[in-house]
């Protein structure tokens, strides 16, 4: 099958498209020929292997262990193993596969059923792959470490990213009143997805404007940890998903200290990928509810170029991989 690999820690050109072996089935999991995939912060860090730390993390210290990038997918079940009760050949489905030792940037991938989920009929390959990692970010950031309830005033810095488009729609579809902060070119784009209110962050700055909200989620967008606190009302939550180094270590490093001084509550998500979560997605897609945001679609030999974009840092919800033609 044609995959795009890298071999050595880099830029985008460290990317090539190769011929390699079709991934094994076993008698617990599931070949899928993949249609879609999508890039995320993720896979430019394993890309880089930046920061240098994480090489220690057991994904290869002075070049990568898994030579095939990517987390998100979308395609059709090719063959089942034995043990598989959920899906059948033919079944188009849609997951997160980071860690089960197949890459997404391939024609095929061989992965456990419990990482995918039947995908919506109302959405294409390209749009089902733009969703699992991010969506589930946002939905564990919101309401398991944000404890969002109907009502509550939410801010979502970072609103017109990845992880940002979905944190807007996720809000709503739980009843919050949104804020989102993005530049001028995208706060028409976070209207149309909901948010009640938006800012443009290159001129004015919202933890000095006096307001103050139940919960923040932030998904890129610096501002110190003390002024994320100063935006936060008494009993406020501020969820930290991912952002600049310095960001990082404050989130990590401050944050619990800063918790215990009152009432607010500052703290990060890390997403954990379950079955569960992506069926929520699933139905929240199903009802409408949400819908994935694309910023451009690029073919799996292009797959570099599309990280180039990525890396920028401004794309517009995904970047989507097209792999294989829609039968
Ligand atoms: N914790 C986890 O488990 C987890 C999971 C997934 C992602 N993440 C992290 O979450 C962050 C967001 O991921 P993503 O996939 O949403 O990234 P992304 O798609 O690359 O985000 C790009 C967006 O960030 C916005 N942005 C850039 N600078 C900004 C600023 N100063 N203020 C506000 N918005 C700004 C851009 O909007 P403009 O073009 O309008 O500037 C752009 O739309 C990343 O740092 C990623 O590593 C963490």
């Amino acid at each position: 099958m044609k995959a795009i690999v890298y071999t050595k820690y880099g830029s985008p050109d460290v990317l090539y498209l190769e011929e390699v072996e079709k991934p094994a089935l076993n008698e617990e999991k599931v070949l899928v020929k993949v249609h879609a995939a999508s890039i995320n912060a993720g896979d430019w860090h394993l890309l880089a292997a930046d920061p240098f730390p994480m090489r220690l993390t057991g994904v290869g210290l002075l070049k990568p262990k898994n030579t095939i990038l990517g987390s998100d997918i979308a395609g059709c079940v090719e063959a089942v193993g034995r043990n598989v009760k959920q899906f059948r050949p033919g079944d188009a489905v849609f997951g997160d596969i980071f860690g089960l030792g197949s890459g997404s940037f391939a024609e095929y991938v061989s992965v456990p059923e419990s990482a995918l989920a039947l995908m919506p009929s109302n959405v294409s390959f390209e749009e089902a792959a733009a969703v699992p990692l991010t969506a589930v970010t946002a939905l564990q950031g919101l309401r398991d470490q944000g404890r969002i309830l109907p009502g509550q005033k939410v801010l979502i810095n970072g609103a017109s990213g990845g992880v940002g488009t979905f944190a807007i729609q996720i809000a709503k579809a739980f009843g919050a009143e949104v804020t989102a902060v993005c530049s001028i070119r995208n706060l028409e784009m976070a209207r149309s997805l909901g948010a009640d209110h938006v800012i443009d962050y290159t001129i004015e700055d919202f933890t000095q404007n006096g307001k103050q909200y139940d919960l923040i989620l932030a998904a890129n967008g610096y501002h110190p940890l003390s002024a994320y606190k100063r935006a936060l009302t008494p009993q406020g939550i501020y969820v930290f998903t991912g952002g600049s180094p310095a960001q990082i270590f404050q989130s990590l490093f401050l944050g619990p200290l800063m918790s215990k001084s009152d009432g607010r509550k500052m703290t990060s998500v890390m997403q954990k990928a379950n079955q569960k979560d992506l069926l929520f997605i699933r139905d929240l897609l199903e009802d409408g509810k949400i819908r994935p945001v694309i910023d451009e679609c690029y073919p799996l030999s292009k797959t570099a170029e599309a990280f180039r974009y990525f890396e920028k840092g401004h794309a517009r919800g995904k970047v989507v991989i097209t792999i294989a033609a829609q039968e």
